[in-house]
């Protein structure tokens, strides 16, 4: 890669973007956590609590879902925009456990007034579908993700403001309910949701909500104005976007760097470097095409020295080789500038690695992948923490995935540790 391009000028990258390359789970959470120390806010812009991301400091781990994974950090701002569907009673679970590991969360953390609330008859509609698609389903996480985001481009779901003005909530939540018990009770042949869970799970909060109600876009504005760095969270990753993904094997919203303006209302041109982060092999939980998948010795390896088990559902992960085919389509979609390769460690002991250069289509629809394939590493890389340290071929290895991908990899993560990543080129 030139030396000439200055990722590193600290002056120049004040809004990071940080995004999962392949079907979620990259290891987004550790990252962000990592970054977070630089910068003076960290917001969510799409998804729910659908998402799991998994931060390990000094060997105490902490999974989130919905708050941003900068909340460690004692003085950073955490922010959900307008983009990120809101499940209350979800949210305040989360509060609570991390309160109980003594981090006062309340303080810093701004909703936006616009975000479509996740409510019972999402849940209970996101089952139904599901079992209705029998053998065809998708093995959605089951947390009401798609109805919500269905409501909320049809135009008649709740947000979080609504909740402000209780005679008019009713009013809007009687219509609802009557449309979405009607497919419940009669076409899915499901238990109705009552008025008064719908209730227990938005109105019932209002109290501990309000502080935390805001106006997203204009906090941002004002960082920006003000100079300080923010840093933008994305949850699942690009081949679970709606548009851009596996469809219809994917997530309801876009997972892709341009759903961060409609997500919290922040410019494209205010997007100065954007991170994919990219496991060193891949995986996927739920259904739909993986063409990598590994069900041989080398897939027992990766899921079980990976741990590969989702932080949400706890459902096994599918494993395989990294698909850079794919990479290389996620890297223009997003205008990534660089790549963070997570979990290189769980190479280690391979006698070779292989990367998906292509993919072969044959006449009956099946793909087949193209592999080029490196020479594996027997020495360890797991927790070493600058580059000329890993070994000689796993540093091949990143080489060749920087010249297929023509991004450079600045950052390398050799462990699940905050502490346990390679800082190639600074990036805050
Ligand atoms: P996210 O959804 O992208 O934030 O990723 P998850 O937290 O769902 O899954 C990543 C898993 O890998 C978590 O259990 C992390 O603790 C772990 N992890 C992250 N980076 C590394 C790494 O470099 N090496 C190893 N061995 N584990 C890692
Ligand atoms: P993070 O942020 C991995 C997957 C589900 C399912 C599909 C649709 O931790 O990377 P949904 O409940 O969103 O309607 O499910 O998307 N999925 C994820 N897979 N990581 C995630 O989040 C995911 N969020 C959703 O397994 O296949
Ligand atoms: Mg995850």
């Amino acid at each position: 890669m030139p030396e000439d391009r200055l990722v590193g000028d600290s002056m120049k990258n004040k809004n990071v973007v940080v995004i999962g390359t392949h079907w979620g789970d990259e290891g987004k959470g550790k990252i962000v956590d990592l970054l977070t120390e630089s910068v003076a806010a960290v917001v969510r812009f799409q998804g729910g609590h659908n998402a799991g991301h998994t931060l390990v400091v000094e060997g105490n781990k902490t999974v989130l879902h919905l708050i941003p994974s900068g909340i460690l950090h004692p003085t950073v701002q955490c922010l959900i925009g307008n983009g990120v569907v809101l499940s209350i009673p979800d949210l305040f679970k989360e509060i609570k456990e991390l309160e109980e590991a003594g981090v006062e969360v309340r303080n810093r953390l701004m909703l936006s007034l616009d975000c479509p609330l996740i409510m019972p008859y999402h849940i209970a509609l996101d089952v139904s579908v599901e079992k209705e698609r029998g053998n065809r389903k998708i093995g959605t996480t089951g947390r009401g993700i798609g109805p919500a985001y269905e409501d909320k481009v049809g135009r008649r779901g709740l947000r979080l403001r609504d909740l402000l003005d209780e005679q008019q909530l009713l009013f809007k939540l009687e219509g609802i309910l009557k449309q979405h018990n009607f497919m419940l009770e009669q076409y899915y042949g499901a238990e109705p949701v009552t008025l008064e869970a719908c209730l227990a799970a938005s109105l019932a909060y209002l109290d501990e909500l309000k502080p935390m109600m805001g106006d997203v876009l204009s906090q941002l504005a004002m960082l920006r104005r003000n100079g300080q760095a923010v840093l933008f969270e994305g949850a699942q990753g690009a081949l679970l976007d709606i548009d851009h993904g596996t469809y219809p094997f994917v997530t309801s919203s876009n997972t892709t760097a341009g759903a961060i303006s409609s997500g919290c209302g922040v410019g494209p041109l205010h997007l100065d470097y954007i991170l994919g982060i990219t496991k060193a092999y891949t995986t996927r939980v739920g259904e739909g095409p993986f063409p990598t998948e590994l069900h041989d010795s080398v897939g027992i390896h990766l899921a079980e020295k990976g741990h590969e088990f989702g932080a949400t559902t706890g459902r096994p992960r599918r494993c395989g080789w990294l698909d850079v085919c794919a990479l290389q389509r996620v890297v223009e979609m997003n205008s990534l500038t660089g790549l963070c390769i997570t979990k290189l460690d769980v190479l280690d002991g391979l006698d070779s690695v292989a990367i998906c250069v292509d993919y072969q289509e044959h006449s009956d629809g099946q793909i087949t992948p193209v592999y080029e394939t490196l020479a594996g590493w027997q020495e360890a890389s797991v927790g070493v923490k600058q580059y000329q340290d890993l070994p000689q071929n796993a540093q091949v290895y990143l080489d060749r995935i920087e010249a297929l991908c023509g991004i450079p990899v600045d950052v390398i993560s050799t462990g699940p540790d905050r502490a346990e990543t390679i800082l190639k080129r600074p990036i805050l």
